[in-house]
């Protein structure tokens, strides 16, 4: 790739973000900043109870309040046929509840008023009567046959979601029955929540005139998101404009379609004015978008020298109430079949049975692609029993199992081709970083004297994406993405996108892969993502998928218009086409580089003096569909220190080491890893969604579930290797979740470490200082 200069600032400069101009100065323009005239407000009732026959809605008091306008109830939705919804995973959802309550603080009314504070006043006002019904919050006892049924509304009257199964059984079952050593964990990926900054929300305004909806939403999906209108509200798509404009985060969050979203829009369409609804934070921490909940059990098969023979693996999902999170339609337990990670296993099973429970929906993608985080999690946790098992260093251990770079593409036992890795190269740059033999010696040292010293490694394995239309959609629509570039006649260029960033700087990148492409210098270059009436079609933007799909399509487009500039450049030169070079920026006529035109003359001329022949204009779209996912990868390696007294971990050193290929902005992407780290390094240590039997959610409010500050949050020493993808158009892989899905298990990995030869196998996250404590203790170690 030719390397650009910094007036030009194309693939690799670290050039500062574009949107942050705004962002610092408190001028971004977020869904709540949204008012229009004759605005009211929307505001859910919600259920305490998490599961309960509704016997009766009184709204009289409520509707007596002066100020109210509307209390729509799930009755009511019913007469419109809209009581119920589909999910993005073939499942539906009650839009607001009706004969029954499923979860804690499910819809079941929305409250419209003048004004927010009416709204939730009269919200108190409405007397829903419940009937308590047994609670189901265990997922292992949803299948026994004394479980409460959860989903009446269903024609199977159990409490199963799915069974999924891949790989070949009989050969992984006699791998493991001639094998020498077999290691096993259960180990939990806790009920989590990405709590963006921003909660979901949406302001709806029904234009009874034009018939047009425009709905302003917290969307990472929105042309996804105008098509579900369509189809559940019955409302011609061309008269529906979704505008996502700028989100405060998604991680997964902003992908499923909320009740809230459904209530605000009928409301607008009954009062015929715009209707705004904003959850409050702890409605977004206790029923939106809820992550993991995964309870998994891995076994490895190995030789007595650790080399690994097959891996077996049974996986518990819970999903809440409804299976509402975005999948693929094919992959049910998402992309969790990637769970032989970086290893090479001849063989390999793996299966996983959703069940619904008494809980808000879940099971979405944080910061991660389809249940790669679990994945990962497992793989490099069992590795690490492994080698605890066999008395062998764990570093060892994964050298001696790595799949070899020149083994790449790599097929793997349960499915999918690796495009490119070079995992001993991660490897080595991170125990060379970190200094591995001496923490080694230190750690020896420090045992002797009763010190917890613990050092874990992550050489974690990323799939991201999605997809090639082939084998992913969702709903039926494939999970191609897209980019239109326009060059204007003074050379600048607009560039629409169907992703839609949520704070990733895809305003920078995709204007650098511009750049890189054409030449047109960054900084000329318009960015403009997340209204449904100007981009063309896309799946958006979660699993890390903007740099493989919609950046792979910006490259496309890009070079779909210099073509043409080529065209018009042997026009103005009065040379043929096959004498021209290119370097960004200009074609020149070979062996007289004097004799050039500019991507700016060319565009100028495209506009101005068209050649013969040739469409005037200078524009481009592409719907890229990309060949094979992307697998990024990295090896991550964190050295605690325990306290015995308190228990309290300090993470006091973390080396990241990772390879997403070319990178379009390094800055950027050291970014996003500081980031996803700081999430990593929370869903290991501090953050989890409990409920207590009677379905009471536990964590809903910020006193309880912990969101890090720069207090608590370690240094972080990042590197990189670059080991570009084959099929991609520049070489790049998503890079935005890495730090996610690999950070928690180094930390887990640390922190049992440090008390292995305690005789400590396996904690399940979040580690805190209280359960290290109560270890500690059962061992006589506390003083
Ligand atoms: O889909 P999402 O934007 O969340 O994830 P991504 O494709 O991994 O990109 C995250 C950010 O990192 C974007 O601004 C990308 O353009 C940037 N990136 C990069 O500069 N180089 C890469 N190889 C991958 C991502």
């Amino acid at each position: 790739m030719q390397k650009t200069s910094a007036e030009i600032g194309g693939m690799g400069h670290p050039i500062k973000r574009k949107e942050d101009g705004r962002f610092i100065q408190g001028k971004g323009n977020y869904v709540d900043d949204v008012n229009l005239p004759g605005m009211v407000y929307g505001h859910m009732v919600r259920s305490p109870y998490a599961h309960a026959r509704l016997k009766s809605i009184n709204t009289e008091a409520a509707k007596k309040l002066p100020g109210v306008l509307a209390i729509i109830t799930g009755e009511d939705l019913a007469k419109a046929n809209l009581a119920w919804m589909p999910t993005l995973s073939y499942d539906k959802q009650m839009v607001l509840a009706t004969g029954k309550v499923l979860f804690q603080a499910q819809e079941v009314a929305f409250v419209v008023a003048e004004d927010r504070y009416t709204a939730a006043d009269a919200a108190e006002l409405v007397e829903v009567e419940y009937e308590e019904l047994p609670v189901l919050v265990d997922p292992h006892k949803a299948m026994d046959a004394d479980a409460p049924l959860l989903r009446e509304d269903r024609t199977e009257k159990n409490n199963k979601i799915f069974h999924w199964e891949v790989g070949d059984k009989a050969a992984t079952d006699k791998a493991f029955k001639e094998a020498a050593v077999v290691s096993k964990v259960y180990a939990l990926s806790p009920r989590c929540h990405p709590a963006p900054l921003e909660t979901c929300g949406c302001v709806a305004d029904f234009n009874k005139a034009t018939e047009k909806l425009t709905v302003w939403l917290t969307s990472q999906a929105p042309h996804a998101h105008r098509t579900v209108f369509a189809l559940v509200g019955g409302i011609p798509e061309q008269n529906i404009r979704v505008i996502s404009p700028d989100i405060g985060g998604g991680f997964g969050n902003k992908v499923p379609v909320y009740p809230g979203y459904v209530c605000a829009v009928v409301a607008s369409l009954t009062l015929g004015v715009p209707v705004k609804w904003i959850e409050t934070r702890s409605e977004n921490l206790q029923s939106t978008g809820f992550a993991r909940d995964y309870h998994m059990t891995a076994e490895v098969a190995a030789d007595k020298d650790g080399k690994v023979k097959a891996m077996r693996v049974k996986t518990l999902a819970d999903h809440g109430a409804f299976n509402a999170a975005a999948q693929p339609t094919k992959f049910p337990a998402g992309l969790f079949s990637i769970c032989t990670g970086s290893y090479e296993f001849p063989q390999a099973f793996c299966e996983v049975d959703g069940v619904y429970t008494n809980k808000a929906p879940g099971g979405i993608a944080y910061r991660c692609s389809f249940r790669v985080t679990e994945a990962a999690y497992l793989i490099e946790r069992v590795m690490d029993v492994l080698a605890d098992d066999l008395k062998m260093d764990p570093v060892e251990l994964r050298q001696k199992n790595f799949i070899p770079a020149a083994k790449f593409p790599y097929q793997s036992p349960l499915g999918w081709t690796y495009d490119s890795g070079d995992y001993h190269a991660a490897m080595k740059l991170a125990l060379d970083t970190v200094g591995y033999d001496a923490l080694l010696k230190e750690q020896a040292e420090k045992r002797k004297k009763g010190e917890l010293m613990g050092i874990g490694i992550s050489s974690f394995t990323e799939i991201v994406g999605a997809g090639p239309a082939h084998s992913f959609d969702i709903l039926g629509i494939k999970m191609f993405d897209s980019a239109e570039i326009r060059v204007h006649p003074t050379g600048k260029a607009i560039c629409r996108m169907g992703t839609k960033s949520q704070g990733q700087g895809h305003e920078t990148t995709y204007a650098q892969i511009v750049a890189q492409e054409l030449g047109i210098p960054a900084k000329d270059v318009q960015v403009e993502e997340g209204d449904t009436d100007t981009a063309p079609y896309g799946l958006g933007t979660y699993a890390s998928r903007s740099t493989p799909t919609s950046g792979a399509a910006t490259a496309m487009a890009a070079r779909k218009i210099r073509e043409k500039a080529k065209k018009i450049a042997a026009f103005l030169l009065e040379a043929s086409e096959e004498d021209l070079e290119w370097e960004p920026g200009k074609f020149s006529v070979k062996g007289a580089p004097g004799k050039s035109k500019t991507i700016q003359e060319i565009a100028f001329a495209a506009y101005t003096n068209i050649p013969p022949g040739l469409e005037a204009g200078l524009e481009a779209v592409n719907y890229y569909d990309p060949p094979n996912l992307t697998f990024p990868f990295g090896t991550y390696i964190a050295v605690v220190d325990i306290d015995k007294g308190t228990g309290e971990i300090k993470v006091r050193r973390f080396v990241a080491v990772d390879d997403c290929g070319n990178i379009i902005n390094p800055m950027i992407v050291e970014g996003q890893i500081h980031g996803g780290l700081t999430e990593g390094f929370a869903i290991a240590f501090m953050q989890e969604i409990t409920y207590d039997e009677s379905g009471n959610v536990q964590g809903g409010t910020f006193m309880d579930y912990l969101v890090p500050t720069a207090v608590e949050t370690p240094h972080w020493e990042t590197g990189k290797t670059t080991t570009p993808s084959p099929h991609h158009p520049f070489g790049a892989k998503g890079v935005g979740e890495s730090p996610n899905v690999g950070s928690p298990a180094a930390f887990v990995n640390a922190v049992v470490d440090a008390l292995s030869h305690l005789g400590v196998k396996h904690i399940d996250m979040p580690i805190t200082p209280w359960k290290v404590w109560n270890i500690l203790k059962e061992k006589g170690l506390t003083g």
